[in-house]
């Protein structure tokens, strides 16, 4: 009876505690540099496609603006920003493209150097790296 007394105030303790470490966090959208922040890094990545020979045939037949816009969307929304992704599901817009894991692994370089080039810090990097570790194998399907 007392070890399961002890557990419900150990429960209850911690759980206050998250909330209120959460209520002085900043959320990983702000830690990018909210808006104005996000949107460089967004615009670099892009550019970044666009200039690696490896990938960026891929993009031969997309509208760019677009791409921009959406790849905007979801990341806002993916890292707590007050943004609604509303482009096509993972599987959706990447059927047909035949992507391999290097492909995947080239698109993931190309953005770890525009967060270099934001001196976004490494421990900050592979937040969003884990966001987007999932969507792999909706992404590659060869
Ligand atoms: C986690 C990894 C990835 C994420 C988060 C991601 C995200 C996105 C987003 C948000 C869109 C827009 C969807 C829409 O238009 O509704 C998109 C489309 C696209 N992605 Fe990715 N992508 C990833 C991996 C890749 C890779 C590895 C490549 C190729 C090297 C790639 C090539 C493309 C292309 C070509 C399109 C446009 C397709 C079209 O023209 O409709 N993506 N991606």
């Amino acid at each position: 009876m007392m070890t399961k007394m002890k557990f419900v105030l150990l429960l209850a303790a911690s759980l206050s505690f998250a909330g209120a470490a959460r209520a002085g966090d900043t959320t990983l959208y702000d830690d990018l540099g909210g808006e104005a922040g996000l949107t460089r890094i967004v615009n670099d990545a892009t550019d970044a496609f666009l200039a690696d020979k490896r990938i960026s045939a891929t993009f031969d037949e997309t509208n760019m603006d677009r791409f921009r816009v959406k790849l905007y969307e979801q990341f806002c929304e993916l890292t707590g920003g007050p943004c609604k992704y509303t482009g096509h599901s993972m599987a959706e817009a990447h059927k047909g493209l035949h992507l391999r894991n290097v492909d995947f692994n080239a698109l993931v370089e190309d953005l770890q150097d525009a967060l270099d080039k934001s001196d976004i810090p490494f421990a900050t990097q592979n937040r969003l790296l884990a966001l987007l570790a999932p969507m792999q194998h909706e992404v590659v399907t060869r």
